[in-house]
């Protein structure tokens, strides 16, 4: 399914200042923000193009409400619109990422192998409550409260002939089981976040 990509309609808009437009020490993020929307527009994809950049640049890798409000100011499009792109594409987040992100599959190869009792073991050895509204969910991100690792399920790596599938920080590991996923865990955990 094809999300509708907005048009930047007034592009502009980008050279006036608005509301949302922020004041030191917000002022490299919003120059940032200006200086992509220059460089994509016009472009097919411009905004998924804007909001990964300004997602990637965040150091907790999500887009804030702030920065949503500035670039639909900026680009004249919606929020409402934006809105929906970003809650459409499970590639943006709308809360802090933990240092580390750890993806389990919960598509049907890797359910059959066993990804729930990996996704509930790894839930307990980190300590995460399930959220209300969660309980035995499928589809979930939840982030440690020391903001180390969160963990998210997709719906299918495409790479079924490895199930169950868990990726640590974009790196794929196939037949995963409980004893290697807290192995690998702790070795992320050891590891020095820059
Ligand atoms: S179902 Fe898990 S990789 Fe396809």
């Amino acid at each position: 399914m094809n999300h509708p990509e907005p048009s930047l309609r007034n592009p502009s808009a980008r050279t006036g200042e608005t509301a949302a437009a922020g004041n030191p020490p917000d002022a490299a993020k919003y120059a940032f923000i200006n200086e992509v929307i220059a460089r994509v527009d016009g472009r097919p994809g411009a905004l998924l193009g804007i909001l990964e950049a300004v997602q990637e640049r965040n150091p907790r890798k999500y887009l804030c409400a702030d920065e949503l409000s500035y670039i639909a100011a900026k680009t004249n499009i919606p929020l409402s619109q934006i809105f929906s792109v970003v809650t459409f594409y499970a590639l943006f987040n709308r809360e802090p990422q933990g240092d580390h992100t750890i993806c389990i599959c919960r598509g049907t190869a890797c359910h059959t192998r066993g990804s729930r009792t990996l996704l509930e073991s790894l839930r307990l050895e980190l300590g995460m409550e399930e959220a209300p509204g969660q309980a035995g969910a499928d589809k979930l991100t939840l982030t440690t409260p020391d903001g180390k690792f969160t963990i998210r399920t997709v719906a299918c790596f495409g790479q079924c002939a490895l199930a169950p599938v868990v990726e640590l920080d974009h790196r794929i590991c196939g037949h995963m089981n409980e004893r290697a996923l807290a192995r690998e865990v702790d070795a992320l955990g050891q590891e020095r976040h820059e």
